[in-house]
């Protein structure tokens, strides 16, 4: 039998030690060893998406990526982004929108839409849909989900001037 390997790497902010077997996928290792269970596993075949996490920034069907291959890197889970509040509005959108029902697509969801919404600052529905598409949902039929993202990007694109405004001179 192949020997665990040591890795090194961060995981929402906190510096992870661990010895793992190299079959070991990053997403059972979130939800095994760190239980980090809002990382979802449905198709293991990164079809579905349910399993997507930051890694080094980007985001990542984490069924398909080692363990050990995040040796070093910085991960993110949407516990992560809960705790740090950076997807407070958008969590509160899909909650106003009953854009979840089993909530099983749903932290994926939540990272890939959060994705776009850093790139582009008013995504048309098209381009929701697009960009959401490798995220598979069996309840919703995406309508409501498409909604959320749509209201989140208008309500940030509406408080963006505001900011800027406050430190300009009169
Ligand atoms: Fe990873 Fe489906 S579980 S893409
Ligand atoms: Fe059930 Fe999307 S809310 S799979």
């Amino acid at each position: 039998m192949t020997a665990p390997q040591a890795i090194a790497l961060q995981v929402n902010g906190e510096r992870v030690e661990a010895h793992v077997l190299p079959r070991i996928n990053l997403a059972d290792f979130l939800r095994e060893h760190l239980k980090l269970t809002g990382t979802h596993v449905g198709c293991e075949h990164g079809v579905c998406g349910a399993c997507t996490v930051r890694v080094n920034g980007e985001i990542v069907r984490s069924c398909l990526m080692l363990a050990v291959q995040a040796n070093e890197a910085v991960v993110e889970t949407i516990e992560g982004l809960s705790d740090s509040g950076e997807i407070s509005d958008l969590q509160e959108a899909f909650r106003a929108r009953n854009a979840l029902q089993c909530g099983y697509c749903t932290p994926a969801m939540l990272i890939t839409a959060q994705e776009l919404l850093k790139v582009e600052a008013e995504p048309d529905r098209d381009q929701i849909r697009e960009h959401l598409s490798g995220n598979y949902c069996r309840c919703t039929g995406y309508q409501a989900i498409v909604d959320a993202v749509e209201a989140t990007a208008k309500a940030r694109k509406n408080k963006a001037p505001r900011n800027r405004d406050a430190g300009r001179a009169p």
